[in-house]
């Protein structure tokens, strides 16, 4: 099981464009609940753990790609909670290791890596059964961590707000994340999913994702899915600056690929009005700080 986390305080931030559309901006602080399990993924991994260790199972196995906050957080995770890791790597390896299949690999996580080809098999049953061949027993965790137990996980977070909200936003990948925080709200308030992805079948996801979880509908969220910058991982130099200019006033540390463009996304709605006067709006902090490293000198930021 994972140690009990930190605090993850909510804090107010302020800028003039707030004042003049009359909102309130806040904070959950997240990224703070574990240096190594940040944010969602220990959401996410809270309630998995405590499933393998129910079914006795020694070891975790999980997908994702080489610059993954996912695999950084279950290599942690195993490393803390007695499990062996093992993480497949979508493409070849590169020697050597970027930083966060480094952390990885100093947390004893076996690394093996699959073709892009081969990786898009990874939800095939088939494919499962060949990996249980070459490696024996484990407890699969999906890529991104997203599962049941990783939405029971994240309902816990709207329970863990001290003020009065009116909205809450969370970037978004797998969908998973806004899933736990629509489930746990209930039908309450208004959620707002930014995605750092590219299209629109993010709604569909989070649907499946939700009556898989407790067959409720909801109408209280939508998707944005005009903020990606041109898709997963992607840049532009507005993006860079803002997340700069971002942390200089408020000291809070953003990444290029999920809270950056979250962030970014929240103040352009702010400036064009789209938020009611009065509105109190609650911006989760995901965590994802440890990709920086990686992107540091790919993009000129990082601290
Ligand atoms: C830092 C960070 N924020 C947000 C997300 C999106 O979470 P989800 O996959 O649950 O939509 C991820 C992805 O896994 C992430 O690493």
């Amino acid at each position: 099981m994972l140690k009990e986390a930190h605090q993850a305080p909510t804090v107010e931030i302020f800028d003039p464009i707030f004042e003049k559309n009359q909102v309130r901006l806040f904070i959950k602080r997240e990224d703070l609940l574990h240096p190594d399990i940040s944010g969602n993924k220990w959401r996410k991994l809270k309630y998995n753990l405590k499933e393998a260790n129910r079914r006795g199972e020694k070891t975790l196995l999980t997908f994702g790609g080489a610059y993954s906050n996912h695999i950084y957080a279950v290599a942690a995770a195993g490393k803390e909670s007695g499990f062996k890791t093992i993480g497949i790597i979508r493409g070849e390896e590169h020697l050597p290791l970027n930083p966060t299949l480094k952390f990885a690999k100093n947390c004893d996580m076996e690394l093996h890596y699959l073709s892009r080809g081969d990786y898009r098999k990874k939800h095939i049953p088939k494919f499962i059964e060949q990996l249980h061949d070459k490696f024996g027993d484990f407890y699969l965790i999906p890529e991104g961590g997203t599962n049941n137990f990783a939405i029971k996980g994240c309902t816990e977070i709207v329970d863990e707000i001290p003020i009065a909200f009116d909205v809450i936003c969370s970037a978004c990948g797998t969908g998973g994340t806004l899933a736990g925080l629509i489930a746990g709200l209930n039908g309450e308030k208004k959620v707002i999913g930014f995605s750092a992805l590219k299209g629109d079948f993010l709604r569909g996801e989070v649907e499946k994702l939700l009556t898989g979880y407790n067959k409720k509908i909801y109408k209280n969220w939508t998707i944005n899915s005009d903020f990606h910058f041109g898709g997963y991982a992607k840049v532009k130099p507005e993006l860079i600056l803002f997340i700069h200019t971002f942390v200089d006033k408020h000291q809070i540390p953003l990444d290029p690929i999920y809270t950056g463009k979250m962030f970014y996304g929240i103040y352009e709605l702010i400036k064009s009005g789209y938020f009611k006067e009065g509105s109190r709006i609650v911006a989760l902090h995901t965590g994802g700080l440890q990709g920086n490293e990686g992107m540091k000198e790919k993009l000129g930021i990082g601290n």
